[in-house]
Parts: C-alpha cells; sequence; structure tokens
C-alpha cells in the first residue's frame, strides 16, 4: 500500500505493482502544506480521492477519513464514508482508534463498507500522544493488542499499525484473521504502507527513522527546472525543435 493524491502518480504506482493506494489524510501536511493531518477537510480530500481513482484501475483505492468527520457520531462516519465512496469513488475506507471507534467501525462494516483501522500513532491525535513518537510500549501495548481485536470483531478488514514495537506487531499479526498493515512497525506485518514524498526523498530534511529512500527525487527534480528557469531567462528555450513554423 502507498500514498496516492494525483491521477499520475496513481497511475504510476499501479505500473510499479502497488496493490492499494491510499489517499491519505497525510495530505494534509505533502499536498497542502498543513503542519499536521488535523486541518484537512472532506472536500479538500474527495478531489484527490477522484483523481486516483481516474488515474489507476487495479488497485484498491482506500480513502483516510479526516479529523472530526466520524467521531462525533455512527450517523457522522456514515455519512463521510458515503462522500468518500459516492463522490469520490473510493473502495475502502480508513479510520484512527480503537475503542472509541468501534460502533463507527461496526456501523460501516455492516453497512457493506470496507474498513481499515489505524492503531499505534495516529497523527489524528498526535495533541493528546504528546508528538510524533513510538506507541504500544509496555502496559499500553497490551492496551493495542485488545483494540486491535476489538477492531477485527467490529467488522475492520485490515489495521494498519504505525510507529509501534517490532515485537509488538508481530504478536498483532500472529492473533489477528485480517491483514496487519505497517508503517514502522517492523517486518513482520502482512503488508506495509508509506507515504511515497517519504520513500521518493521529495520531502526537506531528514526522513523518519522507519522510511528507507528508495530514490532522491527532490534534487533532481529542482536542478531540472532550474536549468529551464536558466534557459528561458538567456533565452535558450525555447529553440529551434520546440517551435512552430
Ligand atoms: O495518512 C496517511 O498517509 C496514513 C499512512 C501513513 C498510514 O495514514
Amino acid at each position: 500500500m502507498i500514498t496516492a493524491y494525483d491521477y499520475i502518480s496513481a497511475g504510476i504506482f499501479e505500473e510499479a505493482g502497488a496493490h492499494s493506494l491510499l489517499v491519505g489524510d497525510s495530505a494534509a501536511m505533502v499536498v497542502y502544506g498543513y503542519d499536521s493531518t488535523i486541518p484537512v477537510t472532506i472536500d479538500e480530500l474527495v478531489p484527490l480521492v477522484r483523481a486516483v481513482v481516474r488515474g489507476s484501475h487495479r488497485p484498491i483505492v482506500i480513502a483516510d477519513l479526516p479529523f472530526g468527520s466520524y467521531h462525533g457520531s455512527v450517523a457522522q462516519a456514515m455519512e463521510t464514508a458515503s462522500a468518500f465512496m459516492k463522490d469520490g469513488g473510493a473502495q475502502a475506507v480508513k479510520l484512527e482508534g480503537g475503542h472509541p471507534v468501534l460502533p463507527q467501525v461496526e456501523a460501516l462494516a455492516s453497512a457493506g463498507v470496507p474498513v481499515i483501522g489505524h492503531l499505534g500513532l495516529t497523527p489524528q491525535s498526535v495533541h493528546s500522544l504528546g508528538g510524533y513518537q513510538v506507541q504500544g510500549r509496555g502496559e499500553a501495548g497490551e492496551i493495542l493488542l485488545r483494540d486491535a481485536k476489538s477492531l477485527q470483531s467490529a467488522g475492520a478488514m485490515g489495521i494498519v499499525l504505525e510507529a509501534v514495537p517490532a515485537e509488538l506487531a508481530a504478536r498483532v499479526t500472529e492473533i489477528l484473521d485480517i491483514p496487519t498493515i505497517g508503517i514502522g512497525a517492523g517486518n513482520a506485518t502482512n503488508a506495509q504502507v508509506i507515504v511515497w514524498q517519504d520513500l521518493l526523498g521529495m520531502g526537506e530534511g531528514r526522513p523518519p527513522k522507519f522510511v528507507k529512500q528508495y530514490a532522491q527525487l527532490r534534487s533532481p527534480i529542482r536542478d531540472a527546472v532550474a536549468s529551464w528557469v536558466t534557459d528561458v531567462c538567456s533565452g535558450v528555450f525555447p529553440g529551434p525543435e520546440q517551435t512552430y513554423n
């Protein structure tokens, strides 16, 4: 599973063999430039889901339900999931949290909505977690295990485990029948998910410890655009080959 937020990247990731595309609320930060995932809205995410659905055919497209769009009630969660599925064309939704969102997961699943849970470092709760840090150490690990089992019983079709000790992720994977999808959760989960800008080195500064960069695209893109700017400013571009007679 890899994130995608637009038509072209969705097509490229499908060609690369990705099984599923997550239109993550990480779009808040990597597309919209907010400093957390909290501000992003349904109206900002639905068009990205539509673009990813248009750009891909085989992979399942999963839409992240943004902060505040499902916590209020089961009815609110249903309405939000509907927006992402009917207006956006998503085939599944993802939401964050354990015990407090079980009624929402149960209602969505029984209405035929494939739901993916998300435990561990849940970025929508960054303020109550005290920052972006590893979760599930000690007693918190037992709570996470219970939440994972409850999400499965409520009808979740999979669970993302973010920034948790590898041993805990392995235990969760072992006890569940549904797949686990890890990000910063070691290699025992059934699948992995990554934000594509992290994977391909698009960001500034050091990526998180759990990221392996398979390319560093920020510099070649910057350098190519810089060459174009120089050529335009000096009159070298467009040349005769790029000009209609
Ligand atoms: O929003 C997102 O991209 C995510 C993944 C990091 C799992 O939730």
